[in-house]
């Protein structure tokens, strides 16, 4: 009996393992797996193909990002669509497309079989339209300016160049900064609209518009409640590089804002009705006399068509994926890589010189000093603000880690050997959850001790743990005796430890187009340009010679929602 159970056991056993064989990547089968690199890592996918055609392509590995599941879909549709893998890259999420794209080539490759490419008809464009307010640039700063003025009770059309909505706000992570918040009382942080103000001011060196910055920081807990409204997580809120009290407002666990808000404020815009139109690009703006009065768009297939409109309002972003516009404005950031999204080219410096927009602060282009040193991807401010220090090979501290970015920045770029670690603990790990994405992308290097880290980065064994112990009574202290950091949440004392390689790259471009606190776009003779009204990182002025993390999302929604407001105003 026991030998007939065994040998019923075995031949299951060897049944399941025939079955599981065949069906995977065997000509025999119809489901073969592919793989390809996104932009967080592999992408692998599982293609069923039969009779020649390509049925079904299902994603069962991927470390991309949220925002990108959009991209996924359109993707594999356009691939089952035309039954060929042999298709356009998305604008605006190059990688994550080009990586599915590999891994179904790969699969097709595998599979041995010939597929015979559909030609799909497609005759949709659009027509010349007249509508209330259009506006340029479908990031968090557009949405926020649509959502505010639909809601207000006009006609808005969105239109976005790239095939993916949310812009840059995708990728923020800190945190949004808001003084005198619901969520900062509940939780004890005494903050302040005039401290918000000077901590702006100072970080800018004072080259701010004052009068924006007031607009900022007092319009700034009303904002934070209309995104929570609107289903937005804002109930952690953080510290981040030159405030003086925890006023980073961010998702439940320290999650990253930037998703978490442009979903929920998409979301928003597709329910009141904006109709969002992307891949369709603003290449002309269009003006009678002194008025704007619309735009000239570009849709992906080089079709053409007019937005007449009563108001248009550019919310196109900055310029910090444009290597040549960097160049230009500040020479010495050659070579620099960008935490950007590939769309921040500065569209609208060419839209604004057109109608004579004044620009302001365009040479102040911001670099951020913690992108990966492996794949440029931007590392949160929030994980120095949550506890990590900064070492170099010497295993030395060098600099206060949360000095404004500039500084920090500028002591990286003086380190030997141009090699700088983030070191934290576990207990930096558990308090903010942004940190699993860089662990599923592969950058965290971990040891059980200091001693085992400081042989995997190479830097100096004996310094790094001294400089841990030091560090650590200094937090027990509560005094940074060698570099005055003032926010020191936890010892470094929880295994396992970790590292992160980090290196400056272009972040924020600070400079743009000359605003009032209405939105308004001033033209160089200091006019108001009818019509026209901008908002988010295409201004300037705001943000002076330098921003403080957080105040990018602060900026593109107060600043978007004042626009869609005003404009709304102006068209009733
Ligand atoms: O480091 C960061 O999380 C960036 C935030 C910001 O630029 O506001």
């Amino acid at each position: 009996m026991k030998i007939f159970k065994q040998v019923v056991v075995f031949l299951l056993l060897t049944f399941l393992m025939i079955s599981l064989v065949s069906c995977k990547d065997s000509k025999d089968s119809n489901v073969f797996t592919g793989e390809g690199k996104g932009k967080n890592g592999t992408i692998k996918v599982e293609v069923t193909i039969e009779n020649n055609e390509i049925k079904k392509i299902d994603v069962v590995e991927n470390h991309e990002s949220e925002f990108t599941k959009d991209v996924f879909t359109k993707v594999i549709n356009s691939i089952v669509a035309q039954n060929n893998p042999d298709i356009d890259v998305l604008s605006g999420a190059t990688w994550t497309s080009e990586g599915i794209i590999t891994a179904v080539k790969n699969a097709v490759d595998k599979s041995g079989i010939k597929l015979t490419p559909k030609v799909v008809a497609d005759d949709a464009k659009f027509e010349d339209v007249t509508t209330d307010i259009v506006v340029v640039g479908a990031g968090g700063a557009g949405l926020s300016a649509s959502i505010a003025a639909k809601n207000s009770g006009v006609n808005v059309i969105l239109v976005e160049k790239t095939a993916v909505v949310g812009g840059n706000t995708n990728y923020a992570t800190g945190g949004l900064n808001a003084a005198e918040t619901k969520v900062q009382k509940e939780k004890g942080i005494e903050d302040s609209v005039e401290l918000f103000v000077e901590d702006t001011m100072k970080g800018g060196k004072y080259l701010n518009n004052e009068e924006l910055v007031k607009v900022l920081a007092e319009k700034s807990a009303e904002t934070v409640d209309w995104l929570i409204e609107m289903g937005a997580d804002l109930t952690d809120v953080g510290r981040l590089g030159g405030a003086s009290v925890d006023r980073a407002h961010r998702p439940t666990g320290g999650a990253a804002v930037g998703s978490n808000v442009a979903k929920a404020l998409e979301k928003k815009a597709r329910e009141v009705g904006v109709d969002i139109r992307v891949d369709n690009k603003a290449v002309e703006l269009l003006k009678n006399d002194d008025r704007i009065t619309g735009i000239k768009v570009r849709d992906s297939k080089g079709h053409e068509y007019s937005i007449n409109a009563k108001v248009v309002i550019l919310t196109t972003g900055g310029f910090g994926a444009n290597q040549d516009l960097v160049v230009k404005y500040k020479p010495e950031l050659k070579g620099f890589g960008t935490t950007n999204q590939p769309g921040a080219t500065g569209d609208a410096i060419g839209l604004g010189e057109s109608v004579n927009a004044d620009f302001v602060d365009l040479e102040q282009i911001q670099i951020h000093p913690t992108a990966s040193s492996v794949n440029g991807e931007l590392i949160t401010e929030a994980v120095r603000g949550n506890g990590a220090i900064l070492v170099n090979i010497n295993g030395e501290r060098f600099i206060n880690e949360l000095q404004t970015r500039d500084v920090v920045s500028a002591a990286e770029l003086k380190q030997p050997e141009e090699r700088v670690y983030l070191v934290f603990d576990q207990n930096v790990r558990d308090s903010l959850k942004a940190i699993e994405k860089y662990s599923k992308a592969g950058l965290l290097i971990e040891s059980e001790t200091l001693e085992e880290l400081a042989k995997k980065i190479n830097v100096n064994e004996e310094n790094l743990v001294k400089t841990v112990a030091k560090y650590n009574g200094f937090v027990s202290n509560k005094n940074d005796v060698d570099f005055g950091r003032t926010s020191m949440t936890t010892e470094l004392n929880k295994a396992p430890y970790y590292a992160l390689g980090v290196w400056p790259a272009v972040h924020h471009t600070m400079g743009g187009i000359k605003i009032n606190t209405n939105a308004q776009v001033i033209d160089k003779d200091g006019n108001i340009i009818k019509g026209l009204y901008a908002a988010g990182e295409v201004t300037g002025g705001v943000h002076g010679a330098n921003r403080l993390g957080g105040n990018a999302m602060a900026d593109i929604t107060i600043f978007g929602r004042i626009a869609g407001l005003n404009a709304a105003k102006e068209v009733k």
